[in-house]
C-alpha cells in the first residue's frame, strides 16, 4: 500500500512538470518496462534473477523505478542515470531499449561481465557519459556512435575485446573530454580528425592497442590535453613537433612504440609536464637542452632508444626530478651532474658514460636506486657512496672501477643490493658485509679482491640470500659459519683460491631446503606522481654459470638455487648431508681436488637440474640413485675415478652424450661404447613412467625459457596504480617483444 502511494505520487509529480521523458505516465512504464525487459536477459547468476543477494533485486515493478538500485532520476522522475559499476553484471545489452531512456546522460556499468556488441542506441542525444570499461565486449566501436550520441563528453571502453579501426566518424563527439579505448585490440590509424575537433579534449588513452601509423601533427588543436597515453601500439615516425603547442599536458607516454627520429625541441614548451615516458623507441639524436626548462618534471623515461652524445648540463635545474631513466642508450660523456635533492631513483645503465664517479650523487639524500652498469666508469669509489642514507640498490657492476672499497662507519641502514662485478676492485671485502645488515644480494664476482671470507659473515648478515664471489683472489677456508645464512639461496665462490674441504654445515643451509616458489625478490620503492600513487621496482639481475653457459637471470631471479664451488683447490670428500638440500637446482664442484664417492642419496636432490662433477678424483662406482634425478638434464661427471657400471633410468638415457663419463678409471654401459663384463650395456626400453617424465621435463624446459632464456629484463618496473598489475601477462610480453623493461599496465 505505501510503495503504491509513492509510486502514484511520482507519477502525479511528472504529470504536473511535464518533462521530456515523461509527459505522460506511459513514458515511464515504458522505461521501467524497458529496463526491466533488459534486466530479464541477464544471466539469474550473475547479476539478473531475483534471489536474496542479487544486485538488481530492487529492480521489480512493484517498485517505483527512480528508488531501484542503481538508477537517478531528475525532478521529473525520469531516468537520468544508471550506475552499476562492478556487481557481476553478466550479460548483453541487447535488449536495453535506450529509445524508451530519452533523458539517459549517464551509463556506468564498468567491471561487469558485459559480452556482445556494443547497441548502435537510437538517439539518446543526452548520453554524455558512457563507462563501459573492463567488460566483454566484442565487435567494432560502431561508426554510427557519435550520431546517436553527439553529447558524450566521457567515453571509456577500456579493457574489452574490440576489434577494428578508431571510426573517424566519432570526431562528431565535439564536447568529448575524456576519451579511453585502451587495452583492447584496435587497428589502423588515430584519426587526426579527433584531435582537431574536440576541443574539449583532455584525456586522450589509446594505449595498449595495435594502433599504427603516425602520431598527426594535428594534435595540437587539442590545446586542452592534460593527458596522452599512446603506449604500447606500433606507432611509427616522428614525434611531431607540434606536441609542444600542448601547454597543459601533463602526462605523455609514447613508450613501447616503433617511434624514429629526435626528441622534437619544443618538448621544452611543456612547462606543465610530470611525466615523460618516450622508453623502448627508436629514437635518436641527443637529448634536446630544452628539456631542463620542464620545471614541473617528476619522471624522465627515455631507456632503449639509440640517443647519443652528452646529456644536457642544464638536466640538473630539474627541479622536481624523482625518477630519471636514461638506461640501454648510446650517450656519452661524463655522467651528468644532477644536484636535484629529490632523485630517488637514477638509471644509467648501457651507455658509454665515462669519467669517475660523480661525487654530486653522494649530495642524493633521497636516492634509493643506483644503476650506473655497464658504463667506462673508472677510478675509485668515494667511500660517501656507502652512507648515503636512503640507499637501497646499487649497480656499478661491468665499469673499470679500481682500488679498495672504503666504506665510512656510518653506512646506509637499508642496502639492500650491491652489484660491483666485474671490475678491477680490490683489497679486502669483508667490510661491505659487516656494515651492511639489511644485505640481501651481494656480488662481487670478477674483481681481484683478496683476503678470506670471514667467520662472522652469518652472524652480521642474518638476510643474505645471493653471494656471488666468483673469479676473485679469495683463499682461504670456507667457513662453516656460511650455514648461518639462513637465507642464503645462490652460493658461488667459483674460481677463487679455497683450499680444504666442503663443510658439512652447508647442508644446514635452509633456503636450499625446499624449492623456491616466489617469482621475483620484491625490491620496491614508492612514490607519489601528481596526486596518482605510482612505484617503480628494481628487478634483480645476477649472471649464473648455468648448464655450462653464463645467463643473466632477471626478475625470476628468486626461483634460482644452486651452489657454484668449482675451480677452487677444495680437497676431502663431498658430504653426504648435501643430499639434504632438496631445493637445488644446481651444483657444480668441478675442478677441485674431491675424492672419495658420489654421495649414493644424490637422488634425493629431487629438482636438481645440473650437476658438475667434472675434474676432481672422485672413485668407486656411480651411485644407482643418481637415475631418480627427474629433472637432470646436464651432468658431467668426466675425468674422475669411477669405475664400474652407469646406471640405467630413463632421464639418465636421455644424456646420450659420451663426453659427460669420459675418462674414468672403467666405466661401462650406455651411452659408452664399453660392454659392462656381465654384458649388460643394452639401452633399457621406456618403462612406464617415461611419459610423466615428458610432462615433467617440458614443464622444466618452459620454466627454464621462461626463467633463464633469452630475454632480459634490465630497467625499473614502473607500475601506475590507476592502471591494473598483471605480472603474467607482462612476462609474456616482455618475450614476445624482448624489450627490457616491463611497464605494468
Ligand atoms: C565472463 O563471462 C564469460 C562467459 O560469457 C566467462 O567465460 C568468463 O569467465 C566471465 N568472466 C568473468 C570475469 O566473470
Ligand atoms: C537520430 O537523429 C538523426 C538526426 O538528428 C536522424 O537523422 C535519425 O533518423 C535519428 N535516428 C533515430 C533512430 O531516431
Ligand atoms: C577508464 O576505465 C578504466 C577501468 O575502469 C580506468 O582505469 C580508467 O582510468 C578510465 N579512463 C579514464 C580516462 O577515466
Ligand atoms: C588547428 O590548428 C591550426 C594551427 O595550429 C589552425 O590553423 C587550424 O585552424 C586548427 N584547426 C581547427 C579545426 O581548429
Ligand atoms: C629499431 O630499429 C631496429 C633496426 O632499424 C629494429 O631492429 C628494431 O626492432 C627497432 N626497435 C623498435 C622498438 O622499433
Ligand atoms: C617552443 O619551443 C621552441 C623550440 O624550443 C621555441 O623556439 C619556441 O619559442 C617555443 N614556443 C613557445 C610558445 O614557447
Ligand atoms: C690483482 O692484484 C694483484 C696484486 O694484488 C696484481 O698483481 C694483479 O695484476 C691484479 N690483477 C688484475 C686483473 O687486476
Ligand atoms: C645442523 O644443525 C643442527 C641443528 O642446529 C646441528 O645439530 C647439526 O650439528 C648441524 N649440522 C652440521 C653438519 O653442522
Ligand atoms: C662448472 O664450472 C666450470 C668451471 O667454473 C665450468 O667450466 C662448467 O661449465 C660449469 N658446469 C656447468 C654445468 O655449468
Ligand atoms: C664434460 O666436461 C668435459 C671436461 O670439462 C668437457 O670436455 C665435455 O665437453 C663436457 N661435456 C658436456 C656434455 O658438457
Amino acid at each position: 500500500m505505501a510503495r503504491w502511494t509513492r509510486t502514484q505520487a511520482s507519477f502525479l509529480h511528472a504529470f504536473f512538470l511535464l518533462l521530456p521523458c515523461a509527459s505522460t505516465s506511459s513514458a515511464i512504464e515504458q522505461e521501467a518496462g524497458s529496463l526491466l525487459r533488459w534486466k530479464s536477459t541477464l544471466s539469474p547468476a550473475n547479476g539478473g534473477g531475483d534471489y536474496p543477494s542479487s544486485p538488481l533485486l530492487s529492480w521489480s515493478p512493484g517498485r517505483p523505478t527512480c528508488s531501484w538500485h542503481g538508477i537517478l532520476c531528475d525532478a521529473a522522475g525520469c531516468v537520468t542515470e544508471l550506475s552499476l559499476p562492478g556487481v557481476g553484471i553478466h550479460g548483453t545489452l541487447t535488449a536495453l531499449n535506450f529509445a524508451a531512456l530519452p533523458a539517459l546522460t549517464k551509463l556506468d556499468l564498468r567491471r561487469n561481465n558485459i559480452s556482445g556488441h556494443i547497441p548502435i542506441p537510437a538517439n539518446v542525444t543526452g548520453l554524455a557519459y558512457l563507462d563501459l570499461s573492463h567488460n566483454s565486449l566484442s565487435g567494432v566501436i560502431p561508426d554510427t556512435l557519435a550520431r546517436a550520441t553527439p553529447r558524450m563528453k566521457h567515453l571509456n571502453l577500456s579493457s574489452n575485446g574490440l576489434h577494428g579501426p578508431i571510426p573517424r566518424s566519432i570526431s562528431g563527439m565535439q564536447e568529448m573530454r575524456a576519451f579511453d579505448v585502451s587495452k583492447n585490440k584496435l587497428t589502423g590509424k588515430i584519426p587526426p580528425e579527433l584531435f582537431m575537433e574536440w576541443p574539449e579534449i583532455t584525456e586522450f588513452h589509446v594505449q595498449s592497442n595495435f594502433l599504427m601509423g603516425g602520431i598527426p601533427p594535428d594534435i595540437s588543436n587539442a590545446t586542452k590535453l592534460q593527458s596522452l597515453l599512446l603506449y604500447r601500439n606500433s606507432l611509427s615516425g616522428q614525434i611531431p613537433v607540434e606536441i609542444g603547442k600542448l601547454k597543459n599536458l601533463q602526462f605523455l607516454i609514447l613508450a613501447w612504440n616503433s617511434l624514429t627520429g629526435p626528441i622534437p625541441h619544443t618538448v621544452g614548451n611543456l612547462s606543465r609536464l610530470v611525466l615523460l615516458g618516450l622508453f623502448v623507441n627508436n629514437l635518436s639524436g641527443r637529448i634536446p637542452p630544452e628539456i631542463s626548462n620542464l620545471a614541473a618534471l617528476e619522471a624522465l623515461d627515455l631507456d632503449t632508444n639509440q640517443l647519443e652524445g652528452e646529456v644536457p648540463e642544464a638536466m640538473s635545474s630539474l627541479q622536481s626530478l624523482q625518477y630519471l631513466d636514461l638506461s640501454s642508450n648510446r650517450l656519452s660523456g661524463m655522467v651528468p651532474y644532477l644536484s636535484i635533492s629529490k632523485l630517488h631513483a637514477i638509471s644509467l645503465e648501457n651507455n658509454r658514460f665515462t669519467g669517475e664517479f660523480p661525487l654530486a650523487f653522494c649530495q642524493q639524500a633521497s636516492l634509493e636506486i643506483l644503476d650506473l652498469s655497464n658504463n667506462q666508469l673508472y677510478g675509485e669509489l668515494p667511500p660517501c657512496l656507502w652512507s648515503l642514507q636512503k640507499i637501497q640498490f646499487i649497480d656499478l657492476s661491468s665499469n673499470a672501477f679500481s682500488g679498495n672499497i672504503q666504506t665510512s662507519a656510518k653506512s646506509s641502514l637499508f642496502l639492500e643490493s650491491v652489484h660491483l662485478a666485474n671490475n678491477n676492485l680490490m683489497g679486502e671485502f669483508a667490510l661491505v658485509l659487516k656494515r651492511c645488515r639489511r644485505l640481501t644480494i651481494l656480488d662481487l664476482g670478477e674483481n681481484n679482491f683478496s683476503g678470506t671470507i670471514p667467520s662472522w659473515i652469518g652472524a652480521s648478515n642474518p638476510l643474505l640470500r645471493v653471494l656471488r664471489l666468483r673469479s676473485n683472489m679469495l683463499h682461504g677456508n670456507i667457513p662453516w659459519q656460511l650455514s648461518h645464512l639462513s637465507s642464503l639461496q645462490l652460493l658461488d665462490l667459483a674460481d677463487n683460491s679455497f683450499v680444504g674441504s666442503i663443510p658439512r654445515s652447508l647442508a644446514n643451509l635452509t633456503a636450499m631446503m625446499q624449492p623456491k616458489a616466489e617469482l621475483n625478490i620484491p625490491l620496491e620503492v614508492n612514490y607519489q606522481v601528481l596526486g596518482k600513487f605510482a612505484r617503480y621496482a628494481y628487478t634483480e639481475r645476477i649472471n649464473i654459470n648455468w648448464k655450462g653457459q653464463y645467463h643473466t637471470f632477471e626478475g625470476t631471479i628468486a626461483l634460482m638455487t644452486g651452489i657454484d664451488l668449482s675451480s677452487n683447490y677444495l680437497s676431502g670428500e663431498i658430504p653426504l648431508e648435501l643430499s639434504n638440500l632438496q631445493g637445488l637446482r644446481f651444483l657444480n664442484f668441478s675442478r677441485n681436488h674431491l675424492s672419495s664417492s658420489i654421495p649414493k642419496d644424490i637422488g634425493n636432490l629431487k629438482i636438481l637440474e645440473s650437476l658438475d662433477l667434472s675434474w676432481n678424483e672422485l672413485s668407486g662406482s656411480i651411485p644407482s640413485s643418481i637415475s631418480k634425478l627427474m629433472s637432470l638434464n646436464s651432468l658431467n661427471l668426466s675425468n674422475n675415478k669411477l669405475s664400474g657400471e652407469i646406471p640405467t633410468g630413463s632421464q639418465l638415457q636421455t644424456l646420450a652424450e659420451p663426453s659427460i663419463y669420459s675418462n674414468n678409471l672403467g666405466l661401462c654401459g650406455f651411452p659408452l661404447n664399453i660392454a659392462c663384463s656381465d654384458g649388460s650395456n643394452s639401452t633399457p626400453a621406456p618403462n612406464s613412467q617415461s611419459q610423466e617424465l615428458e610432462a615433467l621435463s617440458w614443464y622444466y624446459s618452459v620454466l627454464a625459457g621462461l626463467t633463464f632464456g633469452f630475454w632480459l629484463w634490465s630497467g625499473p618496473l614502473l607500475l601506475f596504480e590507476p592502471w591494473r598489475v598483471a605480472i603474467f601477462r607482462c612476462i609474456d610480453h616482455i618475450q614476445d617483444r624482448a624489450v627490457q623493461k616491463v611497464f605494468i599496465v
